[in-house]
């Protein structure tokens, strides 16, 4: 990378604060026409970010979610968003390719096979060098810049050489894998190496950060003492990082007040009245991802009818499927699957105007999120990996009635907060069958003692804690490095 310096950067200007991340928190479209527009898409990041950018100068750098489009920088509520294009080609093989189809599977537990193409290592390097350098652009003298996600692990160590002077935190929202799976990946060591150039790393669950660090000094010339990372400099004396868990979160005050409004509480009735008034509501909401174990839910949920412990007159699943990756074949497929087994519960169960399961391949609004949770009476999220599941929080956030029972996957980094959850291992469809058929008969005082002690947490511990830890602990570790 060139020295920022002659790339136009003047170290008297820039922002305190650089979040670089794959996507910008908007959302971009183009018409027919070719006119471009595009709204917010406030991510808990943005919120966790509110206290700090309204303090400081701060900019966000990321993709603006099209390819081939070049995008002029703008600013969104007192923070300054700069694109990074990327190609078709780019897409392809960055995203669709290295992202999701190498790192997400290796990542998850090859739960789908993940590919290992060269090609897409090349272009990942490639676009990982262009977030570096327009972060680098961006950055004032000894700012602070923070790396999110898989995405981009190659920029902590890009940035660490074009700017010494930066405070470099990096935070992997998605599991980090035992090191018996990363070490198929046949770029471990420059992952790793790409990685160690944070001051700051930061997991969701302490098995993710035990197996980084694992993985450390096996694959990497960096030797471990408990959390800190000794990485050898070849002038002497060693940089050090520091490894952290910090379990992301949600805004949950604001669910918690959406959810107790008006408008959300008569739709939540309305969805219910809509659904034929049901003794037992079920409720998923995830990404269409082979991640979520939906196809395990659907099994689970179907032996429950045939086997007549849930009736399918008296009980409906609606199942939130939001449209993901569709270019990826893995994820196509998975929307088959899905569909096909919708497809036979319904045809096997239904009655004339009352299908069991009510599937939607769509997005909906915070609002209709919230009635959604709120009208649910057990909410299911059985992941086989996950490395947080916000969904959970959501749904716990937003039943201030004390009603609701969750089932939450043991593999989910939430079932690690969520203890008073219903904690199921969804390969084990008999287990998982009895966990539903357990919330679904739940009586209320059991729920609410269950949903009172979720909701402390969940309540406590929202996504601006999760911040202020993060950038606290990077904070400190740069003083003391
Ligand atoms: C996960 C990842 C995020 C990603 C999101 C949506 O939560 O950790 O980095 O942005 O999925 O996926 P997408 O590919 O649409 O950005």
């Amino acid at each position: 990378m060139s020295d920022p310096s002659h790339a136009g950067h003047d170290p008297t200007d820039g922002h305190g604060l650089v979040v670089v991340a794959n996507r910008l928190p908007i959302d971009v479209s183009v018409d027919e026409d070719g006119v471009v527009s595009w709204q917010r898409a406030p991510g808990g990041l943005v919120t966790a970010l509110r206290p700090v950018t309204q303090a400081t100068s701060s900019a966000w750098v990321g993709w603006g979610g099209q390819p081939d489009l070049e995008l002029d920088p703008l600013e969104v509520d007192g923070t300054w968003l700069v694109p990074v294009p990327l190609s078709t080609d780019e897409v392809a093989q960055y995203y669709e390719g290295f992202s999701n189809d190498t790192l997400w599977p290796l990542y998850h537990d090859v739960i789908s096979p993940p590919a290992f193409h060269r090609s897409w290592w090349d272009t990942y390097q490639q676009v990982n060098r262009r977030f570096a350098e327009v972060a680098a652009a961006q950055a004032a003298h000894g700012a602070t810049v923070w790396v999110q996600d898989y995405q981009l692990q190659l920029v902590p160590a890009m940035l660490r050489e074009a700017r010494p002077d930066l405070r470099i935190g990096f935070f992997l929202h998605i599991p980090f894998p035992a090191q018996e799976i990363f070490a198929q990946l046949p770029w471990r060591r420059q992952v790793l190496e790409g990685l160690l150039g944070a001051d700051l790393l930061g997991f969701q669950r302490a098995g993710g950060a035990t197996n980084f660090l694992q993985t450390v000094r096996r694959f990497s010339d960096g030797t471990t003492r408990g959390p800190l990372v000794e990485i050898p400099t070849g002038n002497g004396e060693p940089r050090r990082a520091r490894v952290g868990t910090f379990p992301i979160s949600i805004d949950s005050g604001r669910v918690n007040a959406l959810a107790r409004t008006e408008e959300v509480r008569a739709r939540a009735a309305q969805l219910r009245a809509d659904l034929g008034n049901p003794q037992v509501l079920l409720l998923g909401v995830d990404r269409l991802d082979y991640t979520k174990g939906i196809r395990h839910r659907l099994q689970a949920y179907g032996e429950l009818l045939e086997e007549g412990r849930l009736s399918p007159e008296r009980t409906v699943l609606v199942q939130v499927a939001s449209p993901s990756r569709e270019n990826v074949d893995a994820y196509a497929h998975l929307r088959d699957e899905v569909e096909l087994t919708v497809g036979r519960i319904n045809g096997s169960f239904a009655t004339v105007g009352h299908p069991p399961v009510q599937y939607l391949y769509q997005s909906f609004d915070a609002t209709e999120m919230a009635a959604l949770f709120l009208a649910a009476d057990v909410m299911l999220v059985t992941a086989l990996r996950d490395g947080m599941n916000l969904v959970a929080k959501e749904y716990v956030a937003a039943h201030s009635d004390e009603r609701g029972v969750l089932v939450l996957s043991e593999f989910a980094g939430a079932a690690d907060e969520l203890t008073s959850a219903l904690l199921v291992n969804p390969h084990d469809i008999d287990g998982m069958k009895d966990a539903i058929f357990t919330a679904a008969t739940m009586d209320p005082r059991q729920q609410r003692r269950r949903m009172r002690k979720l909701r402390r947490r969940v309540l406590t511990h929202d996504v601006q804690a999760w911040s202020t830890q993060f950038l606290d602990a990077l904070a400190e570790v740069h003083r003391t490095a």
